[in-house]
Parts: structure tokens; C-alpha cells; sequence
């Protein structure tokens, strides 16, 4: 089983980025992460962060017919983009959506996501395990 991990804009800067928040974690230890839990699981593991959403978009295309599950931070696209969405849409993989934080109890404008149509499953405010539930989760589902 192959799994992508798609994070989007300013993730690269966890560690860095509002402390209160997404916490002390970097993205270099997230990756270390989610690379052993992946080893212990027998999955492979691709990477990949944008800060541009055309980008993304490309990502998910490539994934079409080499990828199982995506795992997928769309961070602030998760706002705003119907390109994301559609683009989970057309390739068809299962997708779990994923946020650090709780976005359920932050702003007005985080309580939209475009891309949870497309998704299996939203996981949010369990930190950087969110990831690692993403995976179990997609384990099981793409059996
Ligand atoms: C986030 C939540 C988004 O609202 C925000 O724009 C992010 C990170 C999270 O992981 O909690 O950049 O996706």
C-alpha cells in the first residue's frame, strides 16, 4: 500500500508558526514521524508541501493510478478552494482531510471546508496524530 501525505501552505513552518496552536512540533519531526509509523505498518510513504494551491493540484493528478490513500493538510486552501476539491474528486483516491488544530472552535471562516465533500474522513484537533489516525483509518479502508 502507498500512501501520499499532501500538506499545503505554511505547514513547512510548524515548530515556528503560532506555538499555541499547532504546537512545538517542526515539519522535519512530523515527517520522522509519520515515516516510523508507516514503517511499522508496512505502508510506503511519499511527501510532499506546497504553499501554492496549482500545486497541489498537480500533486493529487499525479497520484492517479500510483497512490492508494492521501492524507491531506489542505491548511488555509481548506478555505477557499473548489480546485482542491475537485481535483480529490476526479482522481478518485481515497482521501482522509486532516488539521492540526481544532478549526471546529477557531474562526467563522475556518468553519468552511471545500474539500471535505470529497473526502472519507475529517479528522481535526488531534495534533500532528491526526496524521498517524489518518493512516489507520485509510489502512482499513482501502483493504
Ligand atoms: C490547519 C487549520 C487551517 O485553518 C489553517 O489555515 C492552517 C492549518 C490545521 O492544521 O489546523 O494552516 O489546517
Amino acid at each position: 500500500m502507498k500512501i501520499c501525505v499532501i500538506n499545503g501552505p505554511n505547514i513547512n513552518f510548524l515548530g515556528i508558526r503560532e506555538p499555541d496552536i499547532y504546537g512545538r512540533e517542526t515539519y522535519k519531526s512530523l515527517l520522522e514521524k509519520i515515516k516510523n509509523h508507516c514503517d511499522k505498518n508496512g505502508i510506503d510513504v511519499e511527501f510532499f508541501q506546497s504553499n501554492h494551491e496549482g500545486a497541489m493540484v498537480d500533486k493529487i493528478q499525479d497520484c492517479y493510478g500510483k497512490i492508494d490513500g492521501i492524507v491531506m493538510n489542505p491548511a488555509a486552501y481548506t478555505h477557499t478552494s473548489v480546485a482542491l476539491l475537485d481535483a480529490v474528486k476526479a482522481v478518485g483516491i481515497p482521501t482522509v482531510e486532516i488539521h492540526i488544530s481544532d478549526v471546529s472552535k477557531r474562526e467563522d471562516f475556518r468553519q468552511v471546508s471545500f474539500v471535505r465533500a470529497a473526502c472519507v474522513k475529517t479528522i481535526v484537533g488531534h495534533g500532528t496524530d491526526g496524521y498517524l489516525e489518518a493512516i489507520d483509518f485509510l489502512k482499513e479502508y482501502v483493504k
